[in-house]
């Protein structure tokens, strides 16, 4: 093995960059050339990429977002688009693709696997966590810190006015951003997938009433996931406000995808970096570096979207027996 590539693709994740410097440095220490491609696999296809050195990579362990870009890209999902890629891959007579994303970038590198004949490894790179096979995917402790930060804030003012608001986080369609930002905050209600497909108003109503009659006015926060309700949070306080709940909605939406990454987010980003390249250089193909009860492992790629990654039952109970009102 003499030359792989990289990219980040998909939603942007804090620590997309730590992982970056983590598999450049592991690349240099094995004698690896690393090509990183452009914009996720927009790259690949319309050859846009640059040799990354160590010296490219210094000083960005610290920086949000991502120093190649990403993007989704649908040519992809085409038979057209894959064969581009494959083609390009080759010419660049790559060995490896390291993929740094989500499942629907998992998705695109299994696609691509019939047309290429180099490795493909997947890292976990997302602010939603909802890739099987791995605890955590980078990004997701610096998301869920944000969207603290914010409903810590938004408490302040909602004790003050003594009322109720509704928060939305991201997590595409699973809600283990929003299962952890609720408990994490202490909110009253959470509202995710993982607890009821279809959301109940009446449902709703009456736990805001019940809440407000054991401890009279008070604050009230519900966390609730994005995708949950047509037209989102702003549309859900609308129709609240029509069965007499007032309140309020504030949707925090793309800041969870920026800033520093916390501290565990570094720390996994470089772990499941340096350990990609690593299990590379061993002959690894189409599985996903991920880290399995706190270490680092690997995980079939074709399976990281098989099943719908669990939300932590036990603390889900807790909230909805002990902690709700
Ligand atoms: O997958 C990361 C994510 O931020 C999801 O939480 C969200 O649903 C989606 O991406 C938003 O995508 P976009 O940035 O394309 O609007």
């Amino acid at each position: 093995m003499k030359r792989i590539g990289v990219l980040t693709s998909g939603g942007d994740a804090p620590g997309m960059n730590a992982c970056l410097r983590a598999v450049v440095l592991t690349a240099h220490a094995n004698e690896l050339e690393v090509i990183g491609f452009q914009r996720g696999f927009n790259g690949v296809i319309d050859q846009q990429y640059q040799t990354l050195s160590p010296y490219h990579v210094s000083g960005i362990i610290q920086d949000g977002g991502t120093l190649l870009k990403s993007a989704r890209c649908p040519a992809m999902l085409t038979e057209d688009g894959l064969k581009q890629a494959a083609s390009n891959l080759h010419d660049l007579e790559l060995d490896a693709l390291l993929v740094i994303g989500g499942d629907g970038s998992f998705r695109g590198t299994l696609e691509l696997a019939p047309y290429y004949q180099g490795k493909l490894l997947g890292i976990p790179g997302t602010i939603d966590n909802d890739v099987d096979g791995s605890d955590f995917s980078i990004g997701f402790a610096t998301a869920l810190d944000t969207a603290l930060d914010a409903i810590d804030k938004i408490r302040d003012t909602a004790d003050a006015f003594e009322r109720i608001f509704l928060v939305e986080v991201m997590g595409r369609h699973t809600g283990y951003l929003a299962v952890a930002a609720g408990i994490a905050a202490g909110a009253e209600q959470i509202i995710c997938p993982e607890l009821a497909a279809e959301l109940d108003l009446d449902k709703i109503a009456e736990h805001v009433e019940q809440a407000r009659k054991h401890r009279g006015n008070c604050s009230y926060i519900i966390v609730i996931a994005e995708t949950m309700y047509p037209g989102g949070a702003g549309t859900l306080a609308v129709d609240l406000e029509s069965r007499g709940i007032e309140c309020r909605a504030s949707i925090l939406g793309h800041i969870q995808r920026g800033g520093r990454p916390v501290g565990a987010d570094r720390i996994l980003a470089t772990k499941l970096g340096a350990y990609a390249v690593e299990q590379l250089v061993q002959g690894a193909h189409l599985m996903m570096a991920g880290e399995i009860n706190g270490k680092a492992g690997l995980y079939p790629l074709a399976l990281t979207g098989d099943k719908k990654k669990q939300v932590d039952s036990y603390l889900l109970r807790w909230q909805q027996q002990v902690a709700q009102y």
